[in-house]
């Protein structure tokens, strides 16, 4: 009885603390309040205080790509882009954290502003065009986490770097991460790198998954330690591109897919003041989108290599629903800046549910 009550006293006063919190950082521009967040948090973690927010969340242990993760619910790329923020993050209790999309040198991205909040349709709009301090930067990051658990690695290319010569920038990355990353993932799907995208097809994806994968095999051999390459594709594909991607990953044996970054589409958020900014959509709007993709997927995959699922989940159902439709490992962000740490709790809830349904 004292236990139910203190349990439910400790979540009502984390959520309280949350609200509380949120309601205040919405008030601010949102990438002013993204920024502020991340850094009240650190500032919660190191005074010991990060209980004040933290949700109870149960351990659901499973093995994917080699790896062990405490549950199957992680942080997606971007919001901790430089691992400025890893050990605050991780104690939240995601099972996973995905840092970057970081590029060889630093570069500032696109001028401000370059992020949107859409409170009413539960939706966010970025153009920040990979910001980050570099390379370099966030290994020093990762060398001296202190997190235990799975951190991945998102990398990209710099503006700076024509198309042609992303490999370059691709393969310089890899190189730099690999001793330190669980897993590294190529971007190929950001919309706000001009012709990034074009990469996801044919022989220019073809090309550079060949080259990556040769660099893997010759890194593992040096590291003595197989890192897993995924690769993470955008929303709006075609169903004839889903296939031939899944072909492709497949032919050069990639060790996994993320699906999916934020979408072009504007479908939902006509009546928002913000739905003429530039940039990639996500949050609420793009669940449906997100889900198709990743159902064609893994059709075409045929369980061949393990897909984390991303794109709207905001709330803890829409977890359960990746996993049924082929996800193995799923991923927040959206959902996590509207609903806060009482998401994680609940998606890992709905990803045992689905679990036990399927034993
Ligand atoms: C502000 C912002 C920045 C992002 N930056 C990156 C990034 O650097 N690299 C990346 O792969 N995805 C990035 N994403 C995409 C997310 O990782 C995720 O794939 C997408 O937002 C869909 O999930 P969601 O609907 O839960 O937000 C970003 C998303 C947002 C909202």
């Amino acid at each position: 009885m004292t236990l139910s009550i203190n349990l439910s006293g400790s979540i009502f006063l984390s959520s309280l603390f949350f609200w509380l919190g949120r309601s205040l950082l919405f008030l601010l521009p949102a990438e002013l309040s993204h920024d502020l967040g991340l850094k009240g948090l650190r500032l919660l973690h190191q005074f010991g205080l990060l209980g004040l927010l933290r949700s109870r969340v149960q351990a659901l242990p499973l093995a994917v790509f080699g790896l062990q993760f405490t549950n199957p619910v992680g942080l997606a790329a971007g919001l901790d882009k430089n691992a400025d923020y890893i050990d605050a993050l991780g104690a939240l209790g995601f099972g996973f954290i995905e840092v970057g999309t970081i590029t060889p040198k630093p570069q500032p991205g696109n001028p401000q502003p370059r992020l949107f909040r859409l409170s009413k349709e539960r939706a966010i709009i970025n153009r920040m065009g990979f910001n980050n301090k570099g390379v370099d930067h966030l290994v020093e990051q990762l060398k001296s986490r202190r997190y235990q658990g799975v951190v991945g690695v998102n990398i990209g290319k710099n503006l700076s770097t024509a198309v042609e010569n992303a490999a370059q920038d691709y393969l310089l990355c890899l190189q730099k991460v690999y001793p330190y990353a669980d897993y590294v993932v190529v971007n190929l799907s950001s919309p706000n790198t001009p012709g990034l995208r074009s990469l996801q097809f044919g022989v220019q994806l073809e090309q550079l998954l060949a080259t990556l994968k040769a660099e893997q095999k010759i890194l593992a051999d040096l590291h003595q330690r197989q890192v897993p390459l995924l690769l993470k594709i955008a929303p709006d594909l075609t169903s004839d591109e889903i296939i031939s991607i899944a072909q492709s990953v497949r032919k050069y044996a990639l060790d996994g897919v993320i699906a999916t970054n934020t979408t072009l589409s504007r479908q939902g958020v006509e009546a928002s003041a913000h739905a003429g900014e530039a940039g990639g959509l996500s949050g609420a709007l793009l669940t449906e989108a997100a889900t198709s993709v990743l159902i064609q997927l893994a059709n075409a995959l045929e369980g061949t290599m393990p897909i984390i699922g991303v794109g709207g989940i905001m709330q803890g159902d829409d977890a359960g629903a990746k996993l049924k439709a082929g996800a193995t490992l799923v991923q927040l962000y959206s959902g996590f800046i509207f609903a806060g740490p009482p998401l994680i709790r609940d998606a890992v809830a709905s990803c045992k549910q689905v679990q036990d349904a399927n034993k």
